[in-house]
């Protein structure tokens, strides 16, 4: 038989090989099958050597036609089969509830503090900020709290290289703005604070405080304490009572310590829960901050937001804060 003859029979089956593959992957094995170096076409492409010269051109030009018309083939079908993979297998179903991204939420240590802030905002405090490593100087001593001091004791942290701790309590940035700025003062500082504590249900060796400084001219308790119900009203509800008991803080002088109470502390069986310290500041402490005693006068408080936290939202394991439970946290969305 001519090679002519063959020429029709091969792009009769190339093309249905093309036109049957169901995926790519066939596709590909019938595009090897023809036009791969071993195909068949090209077998025949080079037999064109071979033949008798007044049939080369003619078998030529037709093979180069079916090839031609092979590739373009292959090129629609692997389109039309590319398509077919990207399509869902069972039609769109448009009457289906939608899947909704989930939304994330503050937490709930961060919604009491912005709530606190706001609070203060409105009585015209600025937020003021200071280093959780902090030295000796400024978490103790600046404030009236010498190495031998018993109240060290019961604050315990983390000792790092060449004096530097972490802080305690959020009392240091008290000396930190006093000492960059002069009078009159009024800031409250949320931040983060440490302690060498086994943590359990109410203990935690990082935890958060926001302390509040007020210094100018003529500053008395009743200025304290206003301001505090004030506060505590705002973040509590008004049904809050507040009571101030005698203290003792080496910072302050006279030192009071707040105990809280409202149907909620009731319910948990409790009369009163202690709740933040204060005090008028020092005279001492003025004088390791170069302001003057005698001239100037101020308050200072500090208290822990996760016990805010815990009151306000009935959560009886302050653990629950830092395990970052998504089952927890979606509550506070
Ligand atoms: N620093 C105290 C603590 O961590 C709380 C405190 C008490 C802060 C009295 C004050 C203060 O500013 O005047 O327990």
């Amino acid at each position: 038989m001519s090679i002519l003859d063959q020429i029709e029979p091969l792009k009769e089956s190339g093309l249905a090989a093309i036109d049957g593959a169901a995926d790519l992957r066939e596709l590909d094995a019938a595009r090897v099958q023809f036009l791969g170096s071993n195909g068949r076409l090209t077998g025949f492409l080079k037999q064109l050597g071979s033949l008798d010269p007044s049939e080369r051109p003619q078998a030529g030009k037709a093979l180069n036609i079916v090839k031609k018309t092979l590739e373009e083939r292959l090129e629609e079908r692997r389109g039309e089969l590319e398509l077919k993979a990207a399509m869902p297998d069972r039609p769109t179903d448009f009457s289906m509830p939608g899947r909704r991204p989930r939304r994330g939420s503050v937490h709930p240590l961060t919604q009491v503090t912005e709530d606190i802030v706001k609070c203060f905002r409105k009585l015209g405090f600025a937020v003021a900020d200071g280093p959780e490593i902090e030295d000796d100087y400024h978490c103790f001593d600046a404030l009236n709290t010498p190495a031998d001091h018993p109240a060290r004791d019961t604050q315990d942290t983390f000792f790092l290289p060449e004096g530097r701790l972490l802080r305690t309590h959020t009392s240091s940035v008290q000396i930190r703005v006093m000492e960059t700025q002069p009078p009159p003062v009024r800031i409250i500082v949320p931040g983060r604070v440490y302690r060498r504590d086994t943590a359990d249900a109410t203990h935690n060796p990082t935890f958060h405080q926001i302390e509040g400084l007020y210094v100018d001219r003529g500053v008395t308790v009743r200025d304290l304490m206003g301001t505090v119900e004030f506060v505590f009203r705002e973040l509590l509800g008004s049904e809050v009572k507040l009571r101030f008991r005698p203290h003792y803080f080496s910072y302050t002088e006279p030192s009071l310590e707040i105990d809280f109470t409202s149907p909620l502390v009731r319910k948990m069986g409790k009369d009163w829960l202690e709740i933040a310290g204060c005090g008028m500041v020092h005279p001492k402490v003025f004088e390791n901050v170069g302001y003057d005693p005698e001239v100037w006068s101020g308050w200072a408080f500090g208290f822990g937001i996760e016990r805010i936290a815990m009151i306000r939202y009935g959560i009886t394991d302050i653990r629950l804060f830092y395990e970052n439970d998504q089952r927890f946290l979606q509550q506070f969305g």
